[in-house]
């Protein structure tokens, strides 16, 4: 496994619609082997394949300490209900802002097997699975904020925003 470089702020490979996975081949194992180093390096709760500038549809997330989901040419099925809250990007370190989700997602993947699984996920696990997916279609969550917060209110909104803020000084 290695840890590879999250691309930042205006590159132009976020803004990029990612292709489906043909087939899941060791680079492809290895592409997310290396995502999940990448995301818990970050201290990131998810990651999808553009941010470390491969245009495949992957992603990783990690909303709950080492319940690692990979989903793999993902689809959002279902969604309902509606949550409020902070989010922010590695890709966009340093910031946040309000976004609007659904509180019930359901998406429906490949994993690193090939084989095809449905994923619910309410609350955190909803909001990540909605923003790595907007990452393959090259949407980033300051495209549908609310409002963004300053970085003050930032620090007391979300304090583990702060320690990936501390951590990109380095
Ligand atoms: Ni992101």
């Amino acid at each position: 496994m290695a840890k590879r470089k999250i691309l930042t702020d205006n590159d132009p490979t976020l803004r990029t619609v990612c292709r489906p996975v043909p087939r899941i081949t060791p680079r492809v194992i290895t592409l997310l082997d290396d995502m999940v180093e990448t995301m818990r390096y970050a201290n990131g709760v998810g990651l999808a394949a553009p941010q470390v500038g491969v245009l495949l549809r992957a992603v990783v997330i990690e909303t709950e300490p080492g319940v690692v989901h990979e989903l793999i040419n993902p689809e959002i099925i279902e969604t309902s209900g509606e949550q409020e809250g902070s989010e922010g990007c590695l890709s966009l370190p340093g910031r946040s802002g309000h976004v609007k989700r659904p509180n019930y997602v359901k998406v429906k993947a490949l994993n690193r097997n090939g084989e095809e699984y449905v994923l619910e996920g309410t609350e955190l696990l909803a909001r990540a699975i909605c923003h790595e997916t907007d990452h393959l279609d090259g949407h980033l969550y300051i495209d549908f904020a609310d409002y963004m917060y300053e970085p003050e209110e930032e620090e007391r909104v979300s304090p583990r925003l702060r320690k990936h803020a501390r951590k990109h000084e380095r």
